[in-house]
């Protein structure tokens, strides 16, 4: 299931389920990130994904509880090119809410990629989702203008350089309309290369 989408200086884009198969192009997408960027992705200098990482970040996504998107950018051929990856994961012993996470390569950041993919992820978000909590470093500005976009934020302090982020999401399935209102295109993207 595919989506068509645009970055802010209206270059096209395509968004589409991350699959089993996408397992490699994460790992070496994730090896395209500076350490600022892994760092506030997972809150940890992670040098390399692990096979257990991967194995939640992938081979777990269920689309149900575990919903997870990619986005490429498409270049002047056609070409697909990787740019970032989001998810939406429903905690267990909260059912109505779920954790959430972007990432976008360095190359492409600050050109909508973000809001592009929230924008998506909201549509076809696990059912009965009606909050985001999460945790951002306190000097994350980037996350927390694109989670403050998604609907009415509190963020506490939770620890050094840390703070508890939740997000009370609109009940038409937020910026774009309901769940799974997405444009669907038919053709997968020339995605060769890593995304993660
Ligand atoms: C956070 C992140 C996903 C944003 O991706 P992006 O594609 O650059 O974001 P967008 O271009 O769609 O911009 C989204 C918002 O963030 C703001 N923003 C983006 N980068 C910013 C920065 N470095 N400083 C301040 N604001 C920033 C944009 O102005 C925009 O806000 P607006 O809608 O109020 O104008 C990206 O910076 C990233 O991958 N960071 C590392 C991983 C991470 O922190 N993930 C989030 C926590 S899981």
């Amino acid at each position: 299931m595919f989506a068509e989408a645009r970055l802010n200086d209206g270059t096209r884009a395509l968004i589409w389920d991350l699959r089993p198969g996408d397992r490699e192009a994460v790992r070496e997408g994730f090896e395209q990130l500076s350490e600022e960027t892994r760092f506030h992705r997972f809150l940890a200098a992670v040098p390399h994904l692990t096979d257990t990482m991967l194995d939640h970040l992938v081979d777990e996504v269920d689309g149900v509880d575990h919903v997870a998107i990619a986005l490429v950018v498409l270049d002047a051929d056609g070409t697909g090119v990787p740019a970032g990856v989001a998810r939406m994961i429903r905690y267990s012993e909260q059912r109505d809410a779920a954790d959430v996470a972007v990432t976008v390569i360095d190359q492409f950041q600050r050109r909508g990629v973000a809001t592009a993919l929230l924008g998506e992820l909201m549509r076809r978000r696990p059912v009965g989702i009606r909050r985001l909590v999460t945790t951002v470093t306190a000097d994350n500005a980037a996350s927390l203008a694109m989670l403050r976009r998604l609907g009415p934020t509190v963020a506490e302090p939770a620890g050094p350089n840390r703070l508890d982020v939740v997000v009370e999401l609109p009940s038409d399935g937020g910026p774009g309309g309901e769940p799974g209102a997405g444009s669907q295109v038919e053709a997968r993207a020339a995605a060769e290369d890593e995304i993660l």
